[in-house]
C-alpha cells in the first residue's frame, strides 16, 4: 500500500449505536484492479463500500482519490466522481422498464430536451447489456417482471452505464447461475483492463480467488491484511477471516438425530422437478443446494404446501399429505421463510419447522 493508490480510505470508522461496524480502518486499492474485500458476515464488507459510495455517512476518518480529499455525501456525490455500486439489495424502479432503470437520468433526448428519443434509448440501453455479455433481454419490460438474477444483471448494466472509475460489487453472485458469473467475470476483467477499479465482495472464496488481483481481509470491523491470491492458499485466508482454522469452525458434531418426521418419496411437479427423495430426522440441519432455477424453491413450496405436486408421497410425522391441496403441512407445523429481494420472486429460501 502506497500513498500513490488510486484509492485510499484512511482511519474509517462508523458505528451503528453499540456495534462498532468499522475500527479505523486503512482500505488502499488501485486503478485497474480487481479488489475483492472479504470476511465474516458482520465484517463491516458492505459498511465500507456503502461509505465509499456515498450511502451511508462515516464517523471519521477520509476518502482520497488520487491523492486528493473527496467527499462522498450521497450517491450523486459517487457518481459524479464515477463511484458506482451494487448492492445486495436492489435499487431498481419495478414499475420502470429495463431501459429507463439502466438510463435513469441520463436519457437521450430529440431536438427538444423534454422530448426523449425512445427509439435511441432502447438501442443505448441494448447495447450496454449486450456489450457486457447479457443476452435476451427485452428492455421495455418493466424490471418488475424480471426473474431475480435478471434484475441483478439489470443492477450492473444500470451501473456500467455511468462508465465507472470504480465499480463496487457487493455479492454480486448469489443469484447468479454459473453461466452469468461467467459473463460477470468477462465483464469485470474487461473493466479493469480499462482501468477500472473493481471492489468485489463476495464470501465464495473460490470466485475470489479466480478472479481478483489482490485481496483485502476484514474481520470485526477492522482490516486484517491485503494479500495477493498468489501468496496465500483458501485455508490460511479463512484463518485470516476468522482467526480460526476450518477443523476449529466446524468441530466434529455430536447431535444425534430422532425419530423421521419428514419422508419425501420420487417428489415430482411437472416442468419443475423430478424424483426428490430425502427425509429429515428430528433434530436435524438439512441442506437444499443448487444453482438458480434448479428447483430448490420449488420444492421447498411444495413441502411447505404453496404448490401443488404431481407425483411421489410427502409424509410428515407419518401422514401422507394430499398432493392437490397440501396444506396440511402447514396445519402440523411447517413454515416457511425465505429472503425476497425487493422482487416478484422469491430469492434464496430457507424451510424450518415452526
Ligand atoms: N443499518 C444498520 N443498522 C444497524 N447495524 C448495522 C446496519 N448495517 C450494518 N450493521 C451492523 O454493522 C456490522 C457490519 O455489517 P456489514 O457492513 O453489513 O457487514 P458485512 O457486509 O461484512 O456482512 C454488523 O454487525 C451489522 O449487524
Ligand atoms: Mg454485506
Amino acid at each position: 500500500m502506497s500513498d500513490a493508490s488510486f484509492l485510499r480510505m484512511r482511519g474509517i470508522s462508523k458505528s451503528y449505536r453499540v456495534t462498532q461496524a468499522l475500527r479505523a480502518v486503512d482500505f488502499s486499492a488501485d486503478a485497474g484492479e480487481v479488489h475483492a474485500i472479504v470476511g465474516e458476515n458482520g465484517a463491516g464488507k458492505s459498511t465500507l463500500v456503502k461509505i465509499l459510495a456515498g450511502a451511508v455517512a462515516r464517523d471519521a476518518g477520509e476518502i482520497l482519490l488520487d491523492g486528493e480529499p473527496v467527499s462522498v455525501d450521497s450517491p450523486l456525490h459517487a457518481h459524479r466522481l464515477g463511484i458506482y455500486a451494487v448492492y445486495q439489495e436492489f435499487s431498481l424502479v419495478p414499475h420502470l422498464s429495463i431501459t429507463e432503470n439502466i438510463l435513469m437520468g441520463q436519457m437521450p433526448t430529440g431536438r427538444v430536451d423534454w422530448w426523449v428519443n425512445w427509439r435511441a434509448a432502447h438501442r443505448q440501453a441494448q447495447d450496454i447489456l449486450e456489450r457486457i455479455g447479457f443476452h435476451g433481454f427485452n428492455v421495455r419490460t418493466p424490471v418488475a417482471r424480471l426473474s431475480v438474477p435478471h434484475q441483478q444483471m439489470v443492477e450492473i448494466a444500470k451501473a456500467v452505464a455511468g462508465r465507472p472509475r470504480i465499480l463496487i460489487l457487493d455479492e454480486p453472485s448469489a443469484v447468479l447461475s454459473q453461466e452469468e458469473l461467467k459473463s460477470l467475470f468477462r465483464l469485470i476483467r474487461q473493466l479493469r483492463d480499462q482501468s477500472t477499479l473493481v471492489l468485489y465482495i463476495s464470501h465464495r472464496l473460490d470466485e475470489v480467488f479466480e478472479v481478483a488481483d489482490r485481496i483485502t481481509v476484514l474481520k470485526d470491523g477492522e482490516l486484517v491484511g491485503t494479500v495477493r491470491p498468489q501468496e496465500i492458499d483458501e485455508d490460511r485466508l479463512i484463518k485470516m477471516m476468522v482467526g480460526r482454522t476450518l477443523d476449529e469452525i466446524y468441530p466434529p458434531r455430536r447431535s444425534q438425530p430422532g425419530a423421521e418426521i419428514l419422508s419425501v418419496r420420487n417428489l415430482s411437479k411437472a416442468g419443475a422437478f423430478e424424483e426428490i427423495s430425502f427425509s429429515l430426522a428430528r433434530g436435524e440441519i438439512l441442506g437444499l443446494f443448487g444453482l438458480v432455477g434448479s428447483g430448490r424453491t420449488q420444492v421447498a413450496r411444495c413441502l411447505f404446501g404453496a404448490d401443488p405436486f404431481t407425483a411421489g408421497e410427502i409424509r410428515l410425522k407419518g401422514e401422507a399429505v394430499s398432493p392437490q391441496a397440501p396444506t396440511g403441512c402447514r396445519r402440523r407445523g411447517c413454515r416457511l421463510s425465505h429472503r425476497r429481494p425487493q422482487a416478484e420472486r422469491p430469492g434464496d429460501e430457507l424451510l424450518g419447522p415452526g
